[in-house]
């Protein structure tokens, strides 16, 4: 009896330990305020997220393309910017612009791999072939203007390239991913990408699902429905959080109200569930929209300023 107790104490800290550790990342666009962020934009980003008050560090950013803005296949400097800060990242690359586009990811990060070694492989939490690009081709993403997507049968193929373009590098190790919408994971014609995948990165978000009762006191339940939606279809395979979040400011979506004060409701909601035990990437830090009438998902004010909202969670 005593030893089984022991064993459960044991299996509770087990547990316990590993919930610590699960990463808490945000997204980070390449384009800032003034345009292309700078390698020290990026470096003042990137300690912002270890410094915030009221919540514990975040040390992961997710980035959505391999490339430098305004070059043809020229590494981003976020890169150089997370080696000086000991940032963890979740690379992207962008996979919804045709063959030629994708090479020019591949070849970035490559570079990037030659250019920097273990100082920079040994930061990479995963890389993702896509953002999205399921989701951009059905009759939502469409309606919604959501811009060119790819195939599965397309992905599929930059799956195996980027796994081929790794191989035999320090990179050799990273995890595969692939970052899209729950409903894009749950959707059976989807399932080759599932399979060809280590993980799945699911973007949920609960104010853009006008076809339910999206109240925000209905949000924690409609986010965490489709997580467990994905996690059913997810073929043993773990599902991180890749995008969630709620607009501070914008438009109102069904029943979605955008502001500061639900925007905190969701933190407590989702986030304060979520951070600590599922991998997380927020939506997020700061998405530098200068029209207040435009959405926004910023938790902080402009130029790298204070929380819009506290964020700590009730009874932390
Ligand atoms: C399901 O996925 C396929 C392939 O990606 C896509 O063409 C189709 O529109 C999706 N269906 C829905 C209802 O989203
Ligand atoms: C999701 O699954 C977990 C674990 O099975 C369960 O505790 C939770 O109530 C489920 N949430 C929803 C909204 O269905």
């Amino acid at each position: 009896m005593r030893l089984l107790l022991l064993l459960l104490l044991l299996l509770l800290a087990l547990i316990g330990s590993a919930a610590a550790q699960a990463i808490r990342g945000f997204n980070s666009g390449g384009i800032g305020p003034k345009g292309p962020k700078s390698q020290q934009d990026f470096e003042a980003e990137f300690n912002k997220i270890k410094n915030l008050p009221g919540t514990g560090p975040f040390t992961s950013i997710r980035l959505f393309t391999m490339i430098q803005p305004n070059t043809a296949s020229d590494p981003t400097v976020a890169i150089p910017a997370a080696i000086s800060t000991q940032t963890r990242l979740l690379l992207g690359l962008w996979a919804s612009a045709g063959q030629d586009a994708f090479n020019n990811e591949l070849t970035a990060l490559k570079a990037a791999i030659t250019q920097h070694g273990e100082k920079f492989t040994s930061l990479i939490d995963a890389i993702s072939c896509g953002s999205e690009d399921l989701y951009r081709i059905t009759p939502t993403g469409i309606a919604n203007k959501a811009g060119i997507g790819a195939s599965p049968d397309t992905l599929v193929q930059y799956i195996q390239q980027l796994r081929d373009a790794i191989k035999d590098t320090p990179a050799s190790g990273a995890k595969i991913t692939h970052v899209d919408t729950w409903t894009a994971w749950v959707n059976e014609s989807n399932f080759a990408v599932t399979k060809a995948v280590d993980w799945l990165g699911m973007d949920g978000y609960p104010y853009y699902e006008k076809e339910h009762e999206n109240t925000i006191s209905n949000a924690g339940q409609l986010f965490f429905d489709s997580y467990n939606k994905t996690v059913a279809v997810s073929q043993g395979k773990p599902v991180h959080v890749t995008e969630t979040g709620w607009p501070v400011a914008g438009p109102k979506s069904g029943l979605a109200v955008a502001s500061v004060e639900n925007a905190k409701k969701y933190w407590d909601q989702v986030a304060c569930r979520l951070l600590g035990s599922v991998d997380t990437w927020w939506f997020t830090l700061d998405d530098a929209k200068a029209d207040p009438g435009e959405i926004s998902f910023s938790s902080i004010k402009p130029d790298l300023g204070d929380p819009l909202f506290e964020l700590s969670c009730p009874g932390e």
